[in-house]
């Protein structure tokens, strides 16, 4: 690819993933698409140095705030061959709050913000090739860390709707119990998106349990305990967490490679978050639903003025 952008480039694996891109045969820009510019500014700075390439720009946007994601798309002067949609995660210590597009924070950043960022783009026709998206095997629920299956009654577009603006979740809003709904609403679009833009191929890569980034600095600290200090230590021996440059390696190979194919949701095996990369549909069948992939693309364009 000759030219990506990334959100969130400034750690963990949207850094990395600018990281292993640089070192590639015909790699000659990469857009570090971040909202903070100093933090920015020594990501570029390190890149240059671990890599020796001189191909990274920075981009100012703040995926949660659909003004910034805009300004940003206007002032790319030429398009980008693949959009990298990696910022996310648990959306921070105020994941719960309402933005002023009425949308979970949690949601506008793993979502709503990356929906306005490839549309924008395929607009104003600076989108050529390939958008891939960072998902999570939380969309299908993974037992063995206590994440459920997201469990919707009828997935309408008003239910797709009570995901984003937080009411589907009750009063008391849990970052991981709301994080599975978020990244399998993202599936769907991109599902449903791709359905649209056959030209461009719209790969939802999982990197899977991935150490060494900052996923879960946000969590309540008794939680942040037990995973800093426990479940580090334990989860690469049931094959629930690899290295940064494993999980990193996932969104290159997606963007590389052609037989990703547009539309699917690639993840972890069945028990593990892992090893191969399968279709996760065949896990979870509700990601294969025509229906509900447009019902909630439908829901999410509620949120977008
Ligand atoms: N690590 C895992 O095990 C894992 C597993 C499955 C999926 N994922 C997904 O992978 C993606 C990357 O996660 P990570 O583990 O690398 O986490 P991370 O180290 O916390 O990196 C997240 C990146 O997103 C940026 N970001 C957050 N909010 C933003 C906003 N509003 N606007 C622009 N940038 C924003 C952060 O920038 P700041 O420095 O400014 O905060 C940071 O650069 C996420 O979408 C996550 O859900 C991770």
């Amino acid at each position: 690819m000759k030219s990506i952008l990334i959100t969130g480039a400034n750690g963990g694996l949207g850094k990395e993933c600018a990281r292993q891109l640089a070192l590639q045969a015909g790699t000659e820009r990469i857009y570090l698409a971040c909202r903070n510019e100093e933090r920015a500014k020594a990501a570029k700075l390190a890149l240059e140095e671990s890599t020796g390439k001189s191909v990274f720009e920075i981009v100012l946007m703040d995926v949660s705030n659909l003004n910034s994601v805009r300004s940003a798309v206007e002032s790319l002067d030429e398009p980008v061959a693949a959009l990298v949609m990696n910022a996310g995660g648990m959306g921070g210590k105020n994941f719960g709050d309402k933005t002023v597009d009425g949308v979970l924070q949690l949601f506008a950043v793993n979502v709503l913000g990356h929906v306005v960022l490839a549309e924008e783009l395929l607009k104003a026709k600076k989108l050529t090739k390939m958008a891939l998206y960072a998902g999570s095997e939380a969309a299908r629920g993974v037992p063995k860390m206590g994440m459920k299956r997201p469990e919707l009654k009828t997935s309408s577009v008003n239910e797709f709707e009570s995901i984003c603006d937080g009411s589907f979740f009750g009063k008391k809003i849990d970052p991981m119990v709301a994080y599975g709904p978020v990244k399998y609403m993202a599936a769907l679009w991109m599902s449903s998106i791709a359905r649209k833009y056959p030209d461009i191929r719209f790969v939802t890569m999982s990197p899977g349990g991935t150490s060494g980034t900052g996923v879960m600095n946000d969590l309540p600290p008794f939680m942040k305990f037990m995973f800093t200090h426990v479940g580090l230590r334990l989860m690469p021996m049931f094959g629930l967490m690899h290295k940064l440059e494993e999980g990193a390696k996932r969104y290159v190979d997606g963007l590389n490679d052609e037989s990703y194919k547009s539309g699917v949701f690639y993840g972890s095996k069945k028990s593990v978050l892992t090893g191969p990369t399968i279709d996760q549909g065949t896990i979870f069948d509700d990601l294969n639903n025509k229906t509900f992939q447009d019902n909630a693309n439908e829901a999410i364009h509620r949120f977008i003025k």
